[in-house]
């Protein structure tokens, strides 16, 4: 039985096999429609969501299977007390696969630890976000035709930004690629992304408080949101929140054939008159989560389509 907690616990071939799947799916969405036929899909939300958890479900329905649901914390046995590891042990009993989402880093893999169903992180506080990563690796695939030889610039809260790690760790196996770190101080990527995945695979990367000065030579710019929820105090997130706010001034500068990724949602770090760049590909992002999280409920299920 098989859990997906952090990106690395997927081969490059096996995101090649997901990402095939995804794509057959969106030829051909008819031939996957019973695949998941009598399986459930318990997606359990501890912190607020609204594209993981609504794609996760339009997946499994899509898939011709059921899923129950826990939107809110506070309405089920965790606000009674319950831990992680037993409320993993029960689900289990319910559902043949499970999508979590919890505030603390580290409650996916308890989970999976004491689960008898494969477990899905669907976000780990500032941990990791595996499946947005499917999501990126799909757009940048779809957009820019390949993974190696791209320098991807990741903007924003990169201290926080759970996403940034997942897709740090997924594309530091492809070669050619190169790391523009874009953020204020205080906002820089923790040092165990940058010493456990970038120095250890020899990843070339530069830290800069500039959106400006890197923006012509990127393939990729990755904005993310300042994390309000994860601050100790509002001061700090009302100082460093509009740090970086992209506007079609600011991409004159960057290359046609670049693409604008966010994993969503915005607050207000991209102006809505970017949306009408043909370069700006986060809402097409967005609908490629819910193909990869399909292909990865079909892998973690063992379930083949032909
Ligand atoms: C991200 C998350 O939850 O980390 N959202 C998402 O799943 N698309 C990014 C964010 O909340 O800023």
């Amino acid at each position: 039985m098989r859990s997906v907690i952090d990106i690395l616990d997927l081969s490059t071939d096996e995101l090649e096999d997901l990402i095939n799947v995804a794509l057959d799916i969106i030829d051909h969405p008819d031939k996957y429609a019973d695949a998941c036929r009598r399986k459930k899909l318990a997606t359990l939300f501890f912190e607020p969501s609204t594209r993981t958890r609504m794609s996760f479900e339009a997946a499994m329905y899509e898939l011709g299977g059921n899923v129950i649901s826990m939107t809110d914390g506070a309405t089920s046995s965790a606000s009674k007390g319950e831990s992680v590891a037993d409320t993993a042990k029960i689900v289990s009993c319910y559902a043949d696969i499970i999508a979590m989402r919890h505030p603390k880093e580290g409650a996916a893999l308890v989970a999976a630890q004491n689960a008898s169903v494969p477990v899905i992180n669907a976000g780990d506080g500032g941990h990791c976000h595996p499946t947005q990563t499917l999501a990126d690796l799909l757009t940048i695939r779809r957009e820019l035709g390949r993974f190696s030889d791209l320098t991807v610039g990741l903007c924003g809260d990169l201290k926080f930004g759970r996403t940034v790690h997942s897709l740090i760790g997924a594309m530091s196996r492809y070669p050619g690629v190169k790391f523009v770190l874009i953020s204020p101080d205080e906002l820089r990527l923790p040092d165990y992304v940058k010493n456990d995945i970038l120095d250890r695979c020899g990843i070339p990367y530069t830290e800069t408080a500039s959106l400006d000065d890197p923006m012509p030579e990127l393939d990729v710019l990755y904005m993310t949101r300042v994390q309000r929820e994860r601050f100790f105090n509002e001061e700090d997130y009302v100082r460093l929140k509009d740090s970086y706010v992209l506007t079609p001034e600011k991409l004159a500068r960057a290359r046609q054939d670049m693409r604008v990724l966010h994993p969503l949602p915005r607050v207000n770090e991209i102006s809505v008159a970017v949306d009408r760049d043909p370069r700006a590909a986060y809402f097409r992002q967005a609908a490629n989560g819910k193909y990869m999280r399909m292909a990865l409920i079909l892998m973690l299920l063992g379930i083949e389509v032909r």
